[in-house]
């Protein structure tokens, strides 16, 4: 997979999830497997020339963690460039643009020519970004505003005539939020929309079939992930490996996730002290156990947790009350075990799959 002139190891990206993509969630991920190129959280392009202690957090890194991106945002065409300038010194390989829906301005009032206006505004804070670094500028955006004003192709065309290396696309409107189908066909058309640069799809992709799936239907050159990193950070290795092989390889068993798990918080604590770390993983590790079965004794106590050695406190308890669900192999019990997530694009009409995947709280109207 080709970004510009970076060569990555896999076509499977991490998508920004601002909150969760910080340094030991991207380490955890690199460790497990399978992923070309992480991001970072967004950060705020201004916050970084203040020279913010938040905002230089949230580019935190080590040698381990690259490949990495990071996602900027911000309208001010000199602050993106000079912050562009900042992250290529900090040692990120790429510079990702959140583009939310740039447009609703325009929509808003109507498209026509003012949407010409956006779109050449826009299209001249990349040229600048673009001229000012040696690492590759992406761009990050929503299908559009709603179902009627689809302008993703539009401004994706524009933006590789600015010098966008790639194009990343979650198939939904800014209406859609969460809620609805990702739409395969959307993305599609923005994949035919460019000349040469790669898309990569965005949304919804849970399972490595879905991954499959959306590079197959709508001819992107790569696949992003965001909640279904969290929800199982084997995604990555497992489609990989699907990929390359034609094989589904089997789900990590109960102890793999916990060593995960528990390798995750210790990177927390590392990065971000005890209090603190072990204060962010109280969210942290009720995704891990979406997968471990009947885990509300292990979510109402973690949900509390300040310290390291507490966590693995509630970790034995847990392990020691989860023993009567298992059978004589340590297995969960069939009447137990939960039926996997299915992508909204991959939902068999009137079917009873879960299809729900958490949306973690945030700021959902800037992605
Ligand atoms: C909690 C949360 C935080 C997010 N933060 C960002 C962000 O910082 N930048 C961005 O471009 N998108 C952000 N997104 C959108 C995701 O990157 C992604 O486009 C979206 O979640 C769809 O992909 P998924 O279904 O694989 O999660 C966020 C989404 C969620 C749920």
């Amino acid at each position: 997979m080709q970004i510009g002139p970076l060569t990555l190891s896999s076509n499977l990206f991490l998508s920004p999830l601002a909150g969760y993509t910080n340094l030991p969630f991207r380490l955890v991920v690199r460790e497990v497997g399978g992923v070309g190129l992480c991001t970072t959280d967004l950060v705020n392009a201004r916050s970084l020339l203040e020279k913010r202690e938040k905002a230089f957090k949230l580019i935190e890194t080590r040698p381990a963690d690259s490949p990495l991106a990071v996602q900027l945002f911000g309208s001010v065409a000199e602050e993106m460039r000079d912050a562009a300038l900042v992250v290529e010194a900090h040692g990120a390989v790429a510079v990702d643009i959140n583009m939310g829906c740039p447009v609703k301005k325009v929509v808003k009032i109507g498209g026509g020519s003012a949407m010409m206006t956006e779109l050449d505004k826009t299209a001249a804070l990349v040229r600048g970004m673009v001229k000012a670094v040696k690492i590759p500028v992406t761009a990050k955006m929503r299908l559009g505003w709603d179902d009627d004003n689809l302008t993703a192709p539009d401004l994706a065309r524009a933006l590789e005539d600015a010098g966008v290396a790639a194009i990343f696309v979650h198939g939904r409107t800014r209406e859609q939020g969460f809620g609805g189908t990702v739409n395969l066909a959307g993305i599609r058309k923005v994949v035919q929309a460019v000349k040469n640069i790669p898309v990569i799809g965005n949304g919804d992709v849970v399972t490595p079939q879905a991954a499959k799936m959306m590079l197959a239907e709508t001819g992107c050159a790569g696949v992003s992930v965001g909640r279904g990193a969290f929800y199982d950070p084997w995604i990555f290795k497992r489609t990989l490996h699907l990929l390359q092989t034609g094989e589904l390889s089997p789900e990590p068993i109960f102890s793999e996730r916990v060593r995960v798990m528990c390798r995750h918080l210790d990177l927390m604590v590392e990065v971000f002290g005890e209090e603190l770390g072990c204060r962010m993983f109280r969210k942290i590790a009720p995704w891990y156990a979406k997968r471990f079965g009947p885990c509300h004794e292990f979510n109402k106590q973690v949900v509390q947790v300040h310290s390291h050695a507490q966590f693995h406190e509630i970790l034995e308890n847990y392990i020691r009350w989860r023993q009567q669900f298992l059978d004589d192999h340590g297995e969960l019990l069939p009447r137990f075990q939960q039926a996997p997530l299915v992508a909204s694009f991959m939902r068999e009409p009137d079917s009873i799959q879960r299809t729900h995947i958490p949306v973690p709280k945030g700021p959902v109207e800037v992605w």
